[in-house]
């Protein structure tokens, strides 16, 4: 049945038969939209098979499939997720279809990268944990910013005490690309996107690499949401970040019923205070995920921007750190897979999040590799996501579970 809804790319075999010893992995995914091209890329650095893509329409996964190499078009999503000669699923649809598909994968025996937000409710990420649990594969989440090498860095010196307690945690996460009423983008409609938009979208991140980087944990948020614009007209079915969405517009003026701004206070397990500002509506920020750490003896500050550095503020003198391999600690140098001065970047994270994954599937399960980050963390993100819209909503502080 998955035979005849393939769209052939017209290029390899389309059954290679079961996987066996050291052979590449045989992998697909489903959306080959901005981030969909990313796996894709990575996948084939970590050396796998990319036995198929699908997209929303049979005839976009045939063109998907021949830019990116792939073997074949699937017609559907569903019946790539399901095919017997896939191994390993990258889910990088619209947010709707994530648990959907990649609890149809688990049933299927699959291992799954499901890209985040893991579900658009916090009942359907702890299902999604539970299944995967049930099937026995491995299942992560690309919360790729862990895979900075400096990001690294920052989470081997606080463990080692080197900043001394932690004090103040504050940042943000600002993107410019939605920020007129021209911008439009399935995440704005929140049948596609959910019912939180810049906060699941990229604040999800931000807690995700916090909480990563500390080893607290956030347990009580105080939020504001502000829907900067609250009309937009709309433009179809539009890729992120993508200047030509004005271009394709239908015309019509949608009201916006999901947060443009999420501003939130929160409070640590430790006690600690901390503040995140997240925009997608400030202009001249393209993708500004940035935190500081202030400890008793030193401050650490980290911009994705900026990420071959990282600022060690103290009393004395400050210093910028760069990624030099030689001069990292052993759990950031694995990652500074090129020399000093050359610089590594956001695909760089996504390649080593994707191999870390591949490892830990060759290796028999995700504990087997430090730092993954796995269904239980987009499970996490999706607490921290109601826990914030609750409270935005109550205007009262409101506890994290
Ligand atoms: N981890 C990260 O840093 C990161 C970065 C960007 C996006 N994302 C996530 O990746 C997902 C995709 O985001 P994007 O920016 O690539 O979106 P996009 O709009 O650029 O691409 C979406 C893709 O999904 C496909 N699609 C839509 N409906 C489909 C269906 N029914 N079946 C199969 N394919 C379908 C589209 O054809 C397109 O190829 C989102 O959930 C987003 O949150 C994560």
């Amino acid at each position: 049945m998955e035979g005849a809804t393939e769209a052939s790319a017209g290029a390899r075999d389309t059954d290679p038969g079961p996987a066996t010893g050291n052979a590449p992995l045989r992998v697909a995914v489903a959306g080959a939209g901005f981030i969909g091209v990313v796996h894709a890329h990575a996948a084939r650095r970590a050396g796998a098979r990319l036995v198929g893509v699908a997209t929303s329409s049979a005839s976009g996964a045939r063109e998907a499939a021949q830019a990116l190499g792939a073997d074949r078009g699937f017609a559907d999503a569903e019946s790539l997720v399901t095919a017997p000669d896939v191994e390993v699923v990258h889910i990088c649809t619209p947010n709707n279809l994530h648990a959907p598909l990649a609890h149809a994968a688990l049933v299927a025996g699959k291992h799954v990268i499901c890209e985040k937000p893991l579900a658009v409710d916090r009942d359907q990420a702890a299902e999604l944990v539970r299944a995967a649990g049930a099937a026995g594969v491995v299942a992560t989440v690309p919360f790729a910013y862990r895979f900075y090498p400096l990001v690294r860095e920052a989470r081997a010196r606080v463990a080692a005490g080197a900043i001394g307690a932690i004090r103040l945690i504050h940042g943000c996460y600002l993107q410019d690309w939605l920020a007129t009423e021209d911008d439009d983008n399935w995440r704005v409609d929140p049948e596609r996107g959910g019912p939180s938009r810049a906060f699941a979208d990229i604040g999800s991140h931000w807690c995700d690499l916090v909480e990563f980087v500390t080893g607290d944990r956030l347990a009580a948020v105080c939020a504001e949401a502000v829907t900067a614009v609250p009309e937009r007209v709309s433009a179809g079915d539009s890729h992120a970040f993508e200047e030509r969405a004005r271009a394709r517009t239908d015309g019509v003026r949608r009201a916006v019923t999901t947060e443009d701004i999420m501003v939130v206070l929160f409070r640590t397990r430790r006690g600690v205070a901390g503040s995140v500002v997240v925009s997608q509506v400030s202009p001249g920020r393209k993708n500004r995920l940035q935190f500081e750490i202030a400890g008793a003896d030193a401050t650490l500050s980290f911009d994705q921007e900026q990420p071959e550095l990282l600022w060690i503020g103290r009393r004395s003198v400050s210093e910028v750190v760069p990624r030099d391999p030689g001069h990292l600690a052993a759990a950031a140098a694995r990652y500074a897979v090129l020399p000093p001065g050359h610089p590594q970047g956001y695909q760089g994270c996504f390649d080593a999040f994707v191999a870390d994954t591949y490892e830990a599937i060759q290796a028999g399960g995700a504990a087997t590799v430090d730092g993954l980050p796995t269904f239980a963390d987009g499970a996490r993100a999706a607490d921290i996501t109601a826990a914030v819209l609750r409270s935005s909503r109550t205007n009262a502080w409101e506890d994290v579970p």
